[in-house]
């Protein structure tokens, strides 16, 4: 009996990634005729790329893939939006971050100062976003609003020698200020100020800098990242994305509707507005598209009874 519950846990994902190969239609990912991919990023359904070509389900789920970039590059809307989608998955999307930043000359008189807000038409951005600023002498605030109205929020980076900030990779204050965002923003601003003017930092601080971003990907690499030259801003740029919140706009009405979640999926109401389909467990596929999710559940019982993986000793 325990024999059999081993191999059974053993055997479990071998059958699953049979039962896949075998049934090409589990892979179905965009609209008939439509391009399943740009560049390397897949585009599912409700997604599709280009406006009224019937490959997206609205047009707040068009997206456009720019082939003049070397590999092509998909924005969200058309590429003047510049919102840059990284990749899509079933209840989330990841776009290219942007920063606010601003920098002093000696005297503490400003030379660079670039403040940062982005909009969002029809989805949000979601809670796994921090907010995070960079400086020994500097506040942010971010602003933003959702249905529940505005909402607004500072980081300070305070710190007074360049021992004194750790790099350890924790951002504890200290150079380096981390903090939450409120799910169901669809817009934020980002403000940078400072309270001297880095007079007294300016020797290894010159810039204060403010972003938002997937919480665990950005690493604080200490008094390195205090400065541009440490290369910070390219770091973020390349390895820090926003997630963002994906539904389809509706209520649990539209969960009724028949054309709203195919074969084999459930449909559910998202907090804050809007639905999304499902595969029922053990199914795979698109549940947005026909013919619905595919069960790799009846595949894995069909081999289970047809004795494949086990020999007649240990099999019941
Ligand atoms: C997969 O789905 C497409 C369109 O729904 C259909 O034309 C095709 O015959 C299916 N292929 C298999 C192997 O079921
Ligand atoms: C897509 O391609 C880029 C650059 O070629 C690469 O950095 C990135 O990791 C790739 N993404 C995936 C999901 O393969
Ligand atoms: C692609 O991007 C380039 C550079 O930003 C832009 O000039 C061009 O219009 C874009 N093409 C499309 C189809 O959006
Ligand atoms: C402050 O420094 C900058 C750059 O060195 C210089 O251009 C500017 O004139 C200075 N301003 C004052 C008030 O000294
Ligand atoms: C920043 O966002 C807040 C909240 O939505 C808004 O009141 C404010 O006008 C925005 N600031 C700028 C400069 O756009
Ligand atoms: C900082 O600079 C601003 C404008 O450049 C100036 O108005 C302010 O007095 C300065 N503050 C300090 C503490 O130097
Ligand atoms: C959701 O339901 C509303 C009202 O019944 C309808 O106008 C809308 O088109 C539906 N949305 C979708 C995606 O079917
Ligand atoms: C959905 O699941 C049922 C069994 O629960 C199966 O008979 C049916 O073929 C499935 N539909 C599709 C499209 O795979």
């Amino acid at each position: 009996m325990l024999l059999h519950f081993i191999l059974s846990l053993y055997t479990l994902p071998f059958t699953m990634a049979l039962g896949t190969l075998q049934n090409p239609n589990t892979s179905a990912i965009s609209r008939p005729n439509c391009p399943t991919h740009c560049g390397n990023v897949t585009v599912p359904y409700p997604f599709g790329i280009g406006k009224d070509t019937g490959c997206s389900l609205d047009n707040s789920f068009y997206v456009t893939c720019n082939s003049s970039y070397k590999p092509p590059k998909l924005f969200l809307g058309s590429t003047d939006d510049n919102i840059e989608i990284y990749s899509i998955s079933e209840t989330e999307f990841r776009i290219h971050n942007e920063f606010a930043n601003r920098c002093y000359n000696r005297n503490g008189t400003i030379s660079e100062d670039y403040d940062w807000s982005i909009e969002l038409s029809a989805f949000t951005f979601s809670e796994k976003n921090k907010f995070t600023v960079l400086g020994c002498d500097d506040y942010s605030i971010i602003r933003g609003r959702n249905d529940g109205g505005e909402f607004s929020s500072a980081c300070m980076g305070v710190c007074s020698k360049a021992q004194d900030v750790a790099d350890n990779g924790q951002c504890p204050g200290v150079g380096c200020c981390q903090t939450s965002i409120p799910k169901g923003l669809n817009y934020y601003n980002i403000t940078l100020n400072s309270f001297q003017n880095h007079t007294h930092v300016w020797s290894f601080n010159r810039c204060g800098f403010a972003f938002v971003g997937e919480e665990g990907t950005f690493v604080f690499q200490g008094t390195n990242d205090l400065s541009p030259e440490g290369g910070v801003w390219d770091r973020i740029d390349a390895t820090v994305p926003v997630v963002v919140d994906w539904v389809i706009a509706g209520d649990t009405r539209n969960c009724s509707e028949p054309s709203a979640c195919k074969e084999n999926t459930s449909c559910y109401v998202v907090e804050g507005g809007g639905y999304r389909c499902r595969c029922n467990n053990g199914y795979e596929g698109n549940p947005y598209l026909d013919p619905g999710c595919q069960g790799m559940f009846q595949i894995y019982q069909y081999r289970l009874h047809s004795n494949y993986y086990y020999s007649g000793d240990y099999y019941y």
